[in-house]
């Protein structure tokens, strides 16, 4: 095979290739063009940050807001660009939209209700609904783990912890699968199905607000800082981001995680090595939950950021109303940062990856999401020892959105157990 010659132009963003294999593409435009003027498919020009030192400048940069007001685009395209906020919906007046002194607020409370305890308690609950489902195809000898595993996980996982009632979590499960497999815009079928989530929420907060439980909606509602309580409002957004910043993400780390593993099969039986009782790595499903993350995370770009004024990001010159876009996953893959960045070492240490953001928008469900990957990925690696891909990983086809990376569907074997 003759080494192909360097090449110059910028590589072709956002095609098939680039959505089955991003990382050659952003290790060309982290070495020549760092912060890159692109435009998106929605039409949208954007600037790419895909070092390590930018991205984790350009995160905790408060001249960049999160409020999509700040966008520079002409009136006319506004609603049009798939950013989410433009619609000004009310759900959308989240943590992920609006900036300090409403964020910080926002965010003090939410903290108050979505303790690191909460969640630790709530570990038991997430083994169970992970044994569930295991249990549903363990008798069978294959699997789609997107479709049987991943997916419902995460989704019951909240509706439990957010107190949606056990017989309305299977709509929370078709509206969110809906919004997963049309991604992008609030449009058509999904537009309906956030609707109906809205309704919902709306509903349970009332009825919640009136007869409280120890759940993590009536945790908002009884949240206070200084006198200050959430408004019904803002308690069904929060309830709202909390779906759906903290469902596809998970979805995507187990499927990423589960499809890393199967593919690098010496990490894998380390990993497997580690989980059996006496094992003489101990720690290596922590640390290497954290790899995965690193290696091959669900949130390739952060979500939007919008200049407020002129700035300077890895020496590129920023207008304000300019979007900028962090590739966390560009610069999780950094030389510059990590050593020997594109192999996977689940026992890597030096391991302060970007895949939960940085900054004050560093992802509240990070406690959980490490609980259910933990737990998700041990079960099945423990449950199921032999669980090998079905057919050519070549096949396998990864969703083309934006912010996310993530697998349609990851077809497995195993050998089948009662
Ligand atoms: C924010 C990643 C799971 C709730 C973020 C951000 C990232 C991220 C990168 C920052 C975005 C930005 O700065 O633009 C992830 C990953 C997850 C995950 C990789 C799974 C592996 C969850 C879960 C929840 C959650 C399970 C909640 C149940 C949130 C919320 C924010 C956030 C509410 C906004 C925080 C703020 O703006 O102050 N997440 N997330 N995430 N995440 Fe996560």
């Amino acid at each position: 095979m003759t080494d192909k010659p360097a090449q110059r132009t910028a590589p072709e963003l956002f095609t098939w290739e680039f959505a089955t294999d991003p990382y050659p593409a952003y290790a060309w435009l982290r070495e020549h063009s760092p912060v890159h003027r692109t435009t998106l498919p929605s039409g949208v020009e954007a600037w790419l940050v895909t070092r390590y030192a930018d991205a984790k400048q350009a995160l905790a940069d408060q001249r960049l807001s999160k409020n999509p007001a700040h966008h520079d685009e002409p009136a006319h395209a506004k609603g049009k660009t798939g950013i989410p906020g433009e619609r000004k919906a009310e759900l959308m007046t989240h943590l992920l939209n609006i900036d300090p002194p409403d964020h910080t607020r926002l965010r003090r409370l939410v903290s108050k209700a979505f303790t690191p305890r909460r969640v630790a308690e709530f570990a038991p609950r997430v083994q169970e609904l992970t044994d569930q489902l295991i249990d549903r195809f363990a008798t069978e000898g294959e699997a789609d783990l997107i479709h049987d595993f991943a997916f419902p996980l995460p989704i019951y996982a909240i509706c439990d912890l957010l107190g949606v009632p056990r017989e309305d979590q299977d709509d929370f499960r078709d509206w969110a699968g809906m919004m997963i497999r049309h991604g992008g815009g609030p449009r058509g079928g999904v537009a309906r199905s956030v609707k109906k989530m809205r309704g919902y929420l709306a509903e349970l907060i009332h009825r919640k607000r009136n007869d409280p439980g120890d759940d993590l909606i009536s945790g908002l509602i009884r949240a206070s800082d200084h006198g200050e309580h959430l408004t019904e409002n803002e308690a069904a957004a929060m309830a709202f981001i909390l779906l759906f910043a903290g469902f596809e993400t998970t979805v995507n780390l187990i499927g990423n995680g589960t499809y890393a593993l199967l593919t690098h099969p010496e990490q894998r039986e380390r990993l497997q090595r580690s989980l059996a009782p006496g094992a003489d790595e101990p720690g290596l499903l922590e640390t290497g939950i954290e790899e995965l993350l690193r290696y091959d995370g669900p949130v390739e770009l952060a979500t939007w950021r919008f200049a407020t004024e002129p700035l300077t990001v890895g020496g590129q010159d920023i207008a304000a109303g300019d979007p900028v876009l962090v590739v966390l996953a560009a610069a999780d893959r950094d030389p510059a940062r990590f050593d020997e960045p594109d192999t996977l070492d689940l026992s890597r240490r030096d391991n302060q990856h970007l895949g939960y953001g940085h900054g004050i928008h560093y992802c509240l469900g990070a406690p959980l999401a490490r609980l259910e990957g933990q737990t998700a990925l041990a079960t099945l690696l423990t449950r199921l020892p032999d669980l090998r891909l079905a057919g050519d990983p070549a096949d396998l086809r990864w969703r083309g959105g934006l912010i996310m990376r993530g697998l349609r569907t990851l077809p497995v074997e195993f050998t089948p157990h009662q």
